[in-house]
């Protein structure tokens, strides 16, 4: 399977949403990356619901919604509703990862875990056969534009040996800092979706760039 690339809208000109999210269709992104923060678990607030309506309408791929919040359950049947197909957790907010998940997939969604920087692959072995995705956080989450982790890529590593001794289709996500220079790294190492931000919307054509990163991961 050819690597996938998920463009976050969380560094998409917000006052032209629909042209941003038009952009994306017509690319050759895989899927929408889309970053909902609380101002609790991460410094930093983003967007909820009122910007899944416009996504949820308009979006003709994959929406892969990030939740950077503290006690994720109360919002799972809420994130159904509001058209998620990928919805992902951090390990670091949730007491009962295994109900978390679980309870994700039963809404309909595919379920994800998303491991800080800080935070070991293992921690996440006993339930991997509940992961869709895991996303591996290659900045300390809470904003765009921040540089790229470099330990990620032991970290792939491990974790695509886990996934392979497992033997469940876990998809391995990697997120922050993303760029042309690492890409083509991070795939080689075990990654199957790039999550890229300023990237993507910091250069001259992001159609282009998109393109780009995908020629360098197929
Ligand atoms: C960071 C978010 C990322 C962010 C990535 O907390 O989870 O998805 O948008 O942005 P870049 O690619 O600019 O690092
Ligand atoms: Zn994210």
């Amino acid at each position: 399977m050819s690597g996938m690339i998920a463009p976050s809208i969380l560094s998409a000109d917000f006052g032209k949403l629909y042209e941003e999210i038009d952009m994306i269709n017509q690319s050759e992104a895989d899927w929408f990356h889309v970053d909902v923060m609380d101002g609790v678990f991460v410094p930093n607030i983003s967007f909820g619901f009122p910007v899944m309506k416009p996504l949820q309408a308009k979006a003709q791929k994959t929406l892969d919604v990030h939740l950077m919040i503290v006690d994720p359950d109360r919002y799972t049947k809420a994130f159904a509703d509001a058209g998620a197909h990928v919805l992902t957790v951090h390990v670091e907010a949730c007491t009962h990862l295994h109900r978390t998940l679980t309870n994700i997939r039963n809404h309909g969604m595919k379920a994800g875990v998303a491991i800080n920087p800080h935070t070991p692959v293992e921690s996440i072995k006993e339930v991997l056969d509940l992961c869709d995705v895991v996303c591996l956080m290659s900045v300390n989450p809470g904003f765009g534009g921040q540089s790229f982790i470099e330990n990620t890529y032991q970290k792939v590593r491990t974790l695509r040996a886990m996934i392979t001794a497992a033997g469940t289709s876990t998809l391995i996500e990697i997120d922050g800092g993303v760029s042309l220079t690492n890409a083509k790294l991070l795939t080689d190492a075990g990654a199957d979706v790039l999550v890229a931000g300023n990237t993507v919307f910091g250069s001259a054509n992001p159609t282009q760039t998109i393109a780009e990163l995908k020629q360098l991961i197929k």
